[in-house]
């Protein structure tokens, strides 16, 4: 995939990064929530990640923004602090193009700047994530974990793999 442009994030971004999470969140289990996100919860988690000094990116193709990234508390505690946990969406249509390996890519590049040791994926567990594990196999994240049962989600229980990239030189 070539063409595909990076930036950081803005609240114009809003809407649109809404388009495409809510998307996920009502027709499928790569994401344990379970109602759609509000542009004050999209706005929230771009002001929490700014105030971490981690990244959250757009990708864009054409001016158009077809994905987004970004790094963010994986646990609370302070003991955590270099570990962050990586998200990562593409418009639906964007999906099975390598587009997915390039945001990955950048965004654990910007983690690695603003200090970031650890990068973890906490993935669910079902075919509907098939294309996100291979993704992080792919990116030099390793299996570490597996969680059964701690989802319920379209009435189903749904399990979650740990995925870890160490940026440690
Ligand atoms: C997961 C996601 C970011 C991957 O990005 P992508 O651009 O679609 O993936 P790529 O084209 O870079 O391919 C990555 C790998 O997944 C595989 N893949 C792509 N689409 C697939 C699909 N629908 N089913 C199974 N495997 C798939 C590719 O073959 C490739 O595997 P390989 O390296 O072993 O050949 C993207 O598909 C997406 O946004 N999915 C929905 C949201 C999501 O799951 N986010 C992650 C939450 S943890």
């Amino acid at each position: 995939m070539t063409g595909v442009a990076f930036r950081p994030v803005t609240t114009d971004d809003t809407v649109t990064l809404l388009d495409i999470y809510n998307h996920y969140v009502t027709t499928s289990t790569v994401t344990f929530d379970l109602e759609p996100w509000s542009p004050r919860d999209m706005d929230h988690k771009i002001d929490t990640v700014a105030a971490l000094g981690m990244p959250f990116i757009v990708a864009e193709l054409d001016g158009d923004l077809v994905g987004y990234a970004y790094l963010s508390t994986f646990r609370e505690k302070a003991a955590y602090d270099t570990t962050m946990e990586n998200t990562l969406y593409l418009r639906p249509d964007m999906r099975g193009r390598g587009t997915g390996r390039l945001l990955l890519d950048e965004v654990v590049r910007l983690g690695a700047v603003a200090g970031v040791r650890e990068v973890i994926a906490v993935i669910a567990n079902t075919p509907d994530a098939e294309a996100s594990i291979r993704l992080h196999n792919a990116a030099g994240f390793s299996l570490v974990g597996e969680m059964n049962n701690v989802g319920l989600k379209f009435d189903r229980w749904i399990g979650v793999v740990m995925m870890q990239k160490s940026l440690a030189s």
